[in-house]
């Protein structure tokens, strides 16, 4: 059961929204989305593979998952966005939807709206406009846990980092605090956030961790 690192491909969308349902705890932010989509009738799956997609065309260098390569089954994802200019937006920005795709419901745009501003006003306070990566998406597969296939993913994305200077940052789940460690990442704020607007009924806790660069900004 060899792991290899590989950059993510069009073709993978699926099997890593089909692992997201298997990996990633019904709990939290994640528990409203996914209650947010069923309300609205969307397929789970499905609108997470394009919530996962979006922007790949800008950023497939800092997005890359780890197979067994005996089955090729994908068994640990991660999504780097990396902000090179200063100010710019996020490459995972999403853009107005392209003809014949279904626009996400105005109430799942609402919820994205409030999270994303925790978010930005915690890149505004640490990194004032200047260029950054931020750490967007992890997970493994339960049955392939503790071989190390995070540690590939994160090895390989603060390494890109380091070659771009870019300053990381991330929020951890509490399963992933100790590994991030280990990549340099220091826990910068402990915040918790109120989700029973969403229909959630407990607070839902964000470790901000923020990994300063190794490298010299180009
Ligand atoms: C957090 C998560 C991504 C870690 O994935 P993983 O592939 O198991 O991570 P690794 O195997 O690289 O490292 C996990 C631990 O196993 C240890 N490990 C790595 N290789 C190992 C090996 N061959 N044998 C035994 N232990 C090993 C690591 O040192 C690490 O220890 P630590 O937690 O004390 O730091 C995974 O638990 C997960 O998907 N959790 C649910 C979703 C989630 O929380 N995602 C993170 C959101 S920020």
């Amino acid at each position: 059961m060899p792991l290899e690192l590989r950059q993510v491909e069009k073709g993978d969308f699926a099997d890593i929204a089909k692992l997201d349902q298997i990996a990633c705890p019904n709990e939290g932010v994640v528990h409203i989305i996914r209650q947010l989509q069923r309300d609205e009738g969307m397929d789970v799956s499905t609108s997470f593979a394009q919530w996962i997609a979006t922007g790949t065309e800008h950023h497939a260098g800092t997005f890359w998952k780890v197979v067994d390569s005996d089955t090729n089954e994908v068994v640990s994802v991660a999504k780097f966005t990396f902000q090179y200019h200063e100010g710019e937006a996020y490459q995972d920005t999403p853009t107005p939807p392209v003809e014949g795709e279904t626009p996400l419901p105005k109430r799942l745009i609402e919820f994205f709206a409030w999270l994303n501003k925790i978010s930005d006003e915690y890149a505004k306070d640490h990194f004032k406009g200047k260029p950054h990566a931020y750490l967007m998406y992890l997970c493994t597969h339960p049955g392939h846990r503790k071989r190390g296939a995070a540690g590939m993913l994160l090895e390989k994305g603060t390494q890109l980092a380091d070659m771009a200077g870019l300053d990381m940052y991330l929020q951890a789940s509490l399963m992933g605090v100790p590994l991030y460690r280990k990549f340099g990442f220091e826990v910068v704020r402990v915040g918790e956030i109120d989700l029973s607007q969403w229909g959630g009924d407990k607070l839902d806790s964000r470790t901000f961790m923020k990994r300063k660069t190794r490298g010299v900004r180009q």
